[in-house]
């Protein structure tokens, strides 16, 4: 939940073309003592010329650093032939100041891979250079195929601003590069990404958003590479195309260096998996997470949390997951309880009630310590984790609370302090018993307009929630702030210095640098907390903003397990979007982006929209669909009405069916993430490109999407329609709801007739889905079922598929299965491992396309099995 929609009238200074013509005379860098083996290339990079100080002064010493990696290799079949890319596949370019006093990012947030375990011989891509004006290129091995060439613009390495271009084809194939709410493939022409986490609302079109992911995917004749730069530093990314300057993506970052990480592919999926080799892999999530959760900020109390849920069962629309929004705290104090609305004891009941039906809880907790929250106040200034401005006293500004202070995660003792906070809030005898905690306002999100001298005073007039809906007649107040309430700042630290380290160059104007990074919101102070703010080590928020919420994250997913736990993703919920047709088809493309290329592959939108009123169509269709998310959460804002799925019958009939499908299916998915979670293969929502790499029809699509590798999803995109034209590439399909062959042309298909509460899906030739019987309104009891094979062929009939089965709680299960089914002339075998103790069994096999047998729910072979989970076994179907 962010902030409602302000409109921020903002004029930024532009004078870029005095910039720009400044930028131009800027003299690039020339290379020298050049020092290269086989692994590595080093140089010297001296300013070229007279500085040109454009946006601060020109850094004279640069260092370059290229390593060959090897990074991830793949091996794929091709054709029946096994092709193994021994080929090292990453190639390491680091440009940075000589003195390392720039910015780079802290092992803390990102440990960022260094040495050089390959060598140019094998690598897939090489490197080479211009030596004065310095620039270099990169070019794949095979083709001489050049990817990234930064000869069209001499380099600029200044204080506070870093530039570099590299020259493109016309018309570039570009993804990633968000977070956003912009076309998937990004545009080629006067394109501009701010990189400045923001919390704002309704997803404004074109401006940056809540996190940061520098990595892009580019297509070329059915090839992918990545380009990930690690850099955390507020930046915008343009891409262009200008007759005097060609065709080009450029980065204009306010500080950091340029640490750029190429990734050879050549299959989009390679590319996410390769990038998986730097951000680390994603985290896998409990089984019960993939059912139904139901949220909105403004439920008034515990009592109404209660009558959802009832509600929910009355309708008989299976709910897995309750959630609370920042209502349950104590005037909006993270680590309270309202004691009057929600009071500990009748909350400990709603859990005891949730968990006895085998339901999860999830609350909403926010990253700002409250001042009059002397409890976790006194506790954080005596562990000194609040952050701290230069002076050494220690920063307030105010959120939902009223005046606040921040935890600096990269304090030492930040993560004790995190620590005692969740465990006894949500101790399990003694507190709130809760299942999963869920972050926001990490962006970080300040209310309170700069300089904020006087937060208290802020406090009391600006910046409350309303309240929400009215249905009690003693309304407590929300928190009002004693004038004479100060931070305790006895045990502030003393004033840190910033040289030396890689901890950022000294000098600077860290409130107004000279170079404006085009923020949605306004100036580098607009709506957060102080870019000139000092964390522990010395480092600048201005270098650490975007990673502010990344602390969060790592601190809390520790919290929650044992403090030895790493936390390298989490789950990520796409924002305050709106209840409107639009934000139904922006999910789809956010989806693909965070699931398939930014490799957090447990992601979903909020389901009916976030503000605004929803619509019962819109409602009805967006159930459906939100069924094909990983993470499938109907939330509403405080100020829109009520729209859990049992309020209208069309949206109850459309959630019901829809959770049907869903549940039959979640050990597919279960599976797929499983394996994402080894690999880094994206395997949850991808776009049709990455099936279909060198299908060129597949590249503009933002409106379908694979669930898993097997499932394509084609929903009705438009208002008041029951038609839906969708592509099907070039291959078998089978409908997954009639098994229907339906041969793909490469085409566009128009269907009539889809319902509200339907959705068209295909299954595609050569998958073996293993599926739950029907039967279950909950994940434990859909634990029990038996599963039903569905089989369908290729154009060769062959088939196959995989199972993977745990406990679905343990972080290390003790026992799994890993069960895979082979479909060949007419006969499965399945064979693996089968260690994980079950009683369900192969209740059924279907082979789809085929006629005979006994026949089922879909148009096939059904042939009625008594199979249990414990062996392997071969028969014909
Ligand atoms: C793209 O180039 C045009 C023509 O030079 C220029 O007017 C425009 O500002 C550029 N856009 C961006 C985002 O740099
Ligand atoms: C700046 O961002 C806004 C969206 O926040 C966008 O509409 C505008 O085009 C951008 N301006 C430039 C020069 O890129
Ligand atoms: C984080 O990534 C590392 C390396 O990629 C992996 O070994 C680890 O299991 C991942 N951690 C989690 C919590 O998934
Ligand atoms: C789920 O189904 C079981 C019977 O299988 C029933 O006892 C239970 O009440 C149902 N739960 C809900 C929340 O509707
Ligand atoms: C301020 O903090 C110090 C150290 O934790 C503590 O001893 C002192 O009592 C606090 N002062 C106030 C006014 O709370
Ligand atoms: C520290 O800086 C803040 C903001 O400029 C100022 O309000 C405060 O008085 C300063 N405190 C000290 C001890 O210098
Ligand atoms: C916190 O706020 C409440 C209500 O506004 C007030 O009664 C109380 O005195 C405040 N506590 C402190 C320590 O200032
Ligand atoms: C930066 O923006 C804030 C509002 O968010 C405003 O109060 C302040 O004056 C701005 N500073 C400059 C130098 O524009
Ligand atoms: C960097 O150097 C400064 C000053 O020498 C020191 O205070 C700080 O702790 C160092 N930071 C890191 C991250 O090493
Ligand atoms: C859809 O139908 C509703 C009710 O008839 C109408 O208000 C709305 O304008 C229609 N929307 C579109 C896009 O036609």
């Amino acid at each position: 939940m962010g902030r409602p929609l302000q409109l921020v009238c903002q004029l930024l200074a532009y004078t870029t073309l005095a910039f720009t013509a400044a930028l131009e005379s800027c003299p690039g860098y020339s290379a020298s003592n050049v020092q290269q083996t086989s692994q590595t290339l080093t140089a010297d990079l001296s300013l070229a010329g007279e500085a040109c100080n454009v946006f601060g002064e020109d850094i004279s010493d640069l260092k370059l650093l290229v390593e060959y990696q090897t990074g991830i290799n793949t091996s794929r079949i091709i054709a029946c032939t096994l092709i193994d890319y021994r080929a090292d596949t990453r190639l390491h370019v680091k440009i940075y100041d000589a003195a390392q006093q720039v910015f780079q990012i802290p092992e803390h947030f990102l440990t960022l891979p260094s040495g050089a375990d390959g060598t140019s011989d094998s690598s897939s891509l090489i490197f080479t250079y211009a030596a004065s004006p310095f620039s270099f290129a990169v070019q794949r091995a095979d083709t001489k195929e050049t990817l990234f060439n930064t000869s069209a613009a001499n380099l600029v390495f200044e204080s506070q601003y870093i530039r570099l271009r590299t020259s493109l084809p016309q018309d570039p194939y570009i993804y990633g590069l968000g977070e956003d709410s912009d076309p998937f493939r990004r545009p080629t022409q006067n394109y501009s990404r701010t990189f400045w986490n923001v919390g704002d609302s309704f997803l404004p079109a074109g401006s940056n958003l809540y996190g940061i992911h520098p990595i892009y995917v580019e297509m070329r004749d059915g090839q992918a590479h990545g380009v990930f730069l690690a850099n955390s530093d507020g930046m915008d990314i343009k891409i262009n195309s200008t007759e005097t300057e060609g065709q080009y993506l450029e980065y204009n970052a306010l500080g950091g260096i340029f640490d750029l990480y190429f990734l050879a592919g050549p299959t989009p999926s390679d590319v996410s998996q390769q990038y998986a080799g730097i951000v680390g892999l994603p985290a896998e999530v409990a089984y019960w997470t993939y059912g139904f959760h139901q949220c909105k900020y403004g439920w008034p109390d515990v009592y109404f949390l209660a009558e959802v849920v009832q509600n929910y069962s009355d309708a008989g629309i299976p709910l897995e997951v309750l959630w609370t929004d920042i209502d349950y705290m104590d005037r909006r104090r993270t680590w309270t309880l309202d004691p009057d609305r929600f009071p500990l004891p009748k909350m400990q009941e709603l859990v005891d009630y949730l968990h006895e039906r085998n339901m999860s809880y999830i609350v909403m907790v926010d990253p700002p310590v409250a001042l009059n929250d002397t409890k976790s106040y006194d506790n954080a200034l005596q562990k000194d984790v609040l952050l701290k401005r230069a002076n050494g006293t220690v920063f307030v500004a105010t959120m939902w609370p009223g005046a606040t202070s921040w935890v600096d995660w990269l304090h030492p003792n930040a993560q004790d302090f995190w620590d005692s906070e969740v465990m006894s809030f949500f101790s399990e005898d003694t507190g709130l018993d809760v299942d999963g905690i869920w972050i926001d306002m990490n962006d970080p999100a300040n209310f309170c307009p700069w300089p904020c001298d006087d937060p208290v005073g802020y406090a009391a007039t600006h910046g409350q929630p309303p309240p929400p809906p009215d249905l009690r007649t003693t309304w407590p107040e929300l928190p009002g702030f004693p004038a004479d309430f100060q931070p305790n700042t006895t045990n502030a630290a003393v004033k840190r210095e910033v040289s030396g380290n890689m901890t950022g160059y000294p000098g600077r104007n860290l409130l107004y640098p000279q170079y404006q990074i085009n923020n949605t919101d306004g100036n580098l102070t607009a709506n957060t907390i102080w870019p000139d703010l000092v964390h522990y080590g010395g480092y600048a928020h201005y270098d650490i903003h975007n990673l502010f919420a990344q602390g969060m994250i790592t601190a809390t997913r520790s919290s929650l397990l044992d403090p030895a736990g790493s936390g390298n993703s989490t789950g990520h919920w796409t924002g305050d979007n709106a209840s409107l047709w639009d934000h139904y088809r922006i999910s789809i493309r956010q989806n693909m982006e965070f699931a398939s290329i930014f490799q957090i592959p447990t992601v979903g939108a909020d389901v009916c929209g976030f503000n605004l009123a929803t619509t019962e169509t819109l409602c009805a269709r967006w159930a459906v669909l939100g069924a094909w998310y990983p993470f499938y959460r109907n939330h509403a804002d405080i100020s829109a009405p009520n729209q859990e799925f049992y309020l209208w019958p069309l949206v109850t009939e459309a959630a019901k069916k829809a959770i049907k499908t869903r549940m039959q299916l979640i050990d597919y998915f279960y599976t797929q993430l499983h394996y994402q979670t080894l690999d880094g293969i994206p395997r949850t929502i991808l776009p049709l490109m990455y099936v279909y790499p060198s299908d060129a029809n597949t590249l503009d699509n933002e409106l379908q999407f694979f669930f898993g590798p097997s499932l394509l999803v084609s929903p009705v995109t438009e208002e008041n329609v029951t038609t839906v034209e969708f592509y099907l590439p070039k291959d078998i399909f089978y409908d997954f709801f009639t098994g229907e062959k339906v041969t793909g042309q490469g085409a566009m298909v128009t269907r009539n007739d889809v319902d509200y509460t339907d959705i068209p899906v295909h299954i595609r030739g050569g998958s073996i889905i293993p599926m739950r019987v029907d039967g279950a309104n909950n994940t434990k009891l859909l634990r029990e079922l038996d599963f039903e094979l569905l089989i369908a062929p290729d154009l060769n009939g062959n088939a196959e598929g995989r199972l993977y089965l745990d406990d679905g709680e343990s972080i290390k299960p003790t026992a799994i299965s890993e069960i895979n089914f082979t479909y060949s002339g007419g006969s499965l075998t399945v064979n693996g491992t089968f260690d994980f103790q079950t009683s369900s069994k192969i209740a059924s096999i279907t082979v789809l396309g085929k006629t005979g047998g006994y026949g089922g729910a879909r148009l096939g072979s059904s042939s009625t099995q008594d199979r249990p989970l414990t062996e392997g076994f071969t028969v014909s179907v």
